[in-house]
């Protein structure tokens, strides 16, 4: 496993901005990826990571709220440990919700997208196996982000929609960086 550079804007848009490609090939490859990702981050501190943020254009994503654990939640609720979602495909959703992103590609600023607040994803795991999950509030809200990555589309896009705005300097320190 390896800690993976964690691809910026400006200067890593080369492989940002682009859309990325379908995971055909469910071997060793994609496992060496997906285990480099799990490693990487952690280590930068975020609860989504895609694939082209890591430098690679393929349709994957990494979803760990596991730490996030939110004072509104019950006692009882346990978030849901780690996984990965490839070739996600969102087959419906309603409602909205947002919150002030952050994204590890893009430092500095935070910008409130609006997203749907419950969606159903159909997808496959590592194996190329379907799966679908239902997702709402924070956990739809990163899915939904880290879905944005694999078309190419980063925050910065939504700020210039004229969604809400900040300076990450002027955020309050707990809100959450997504990835
Ligand atoms: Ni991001």
């Amino acid at each position: 496993m390896a800690v993976l550079r964690i691809h910026t804007v400006p200067g890593d848009e080369q492989l940002l901005r682009r859309r990325c490609a379908e995971v055909t090939e469910f071997g060793d490859g994609l496992k060496q990826l997906a285990a480099d990702m799990l490693e990487t981050l952690p280590v930068a501190k975020g609860i989504g990571l895609a694939a082209p943020q890591v430098g690679h254009s393929v349709r994957m994503v990494l979803i760990d709220i596991s730490r996030s654990k939110d004072e509104d939640d019950p006692p009882e609720y346990v978030p849901p440990p780690p996984f990965f979602l490839v070739n996600p495909r969102i087959v419906s959703g309603d409602g909205t919700a947002s919150l002030a992103e952050g994204c590890l590609s893009v430092p500095g600023i935070r910008v409130e997208v609006p997203r749907q607040g419950r969606i159903v994803v159909e997808a496959l795991d590592l194996d190329g196996r379907p799966l679908t999950i239902e997702a709402k509030d924070l956990l739809a809200i990163v899915i939904q982000h880290e879905m944005d990555h694999l078309e190419g589309r980063l925050i910065v896009d939504w700020s210039a929609l004229g969604c809400k705005t900040w300076r990450e300097e002027d955020m309050p320190a707990d809100r959450q960086v997504l990835d």
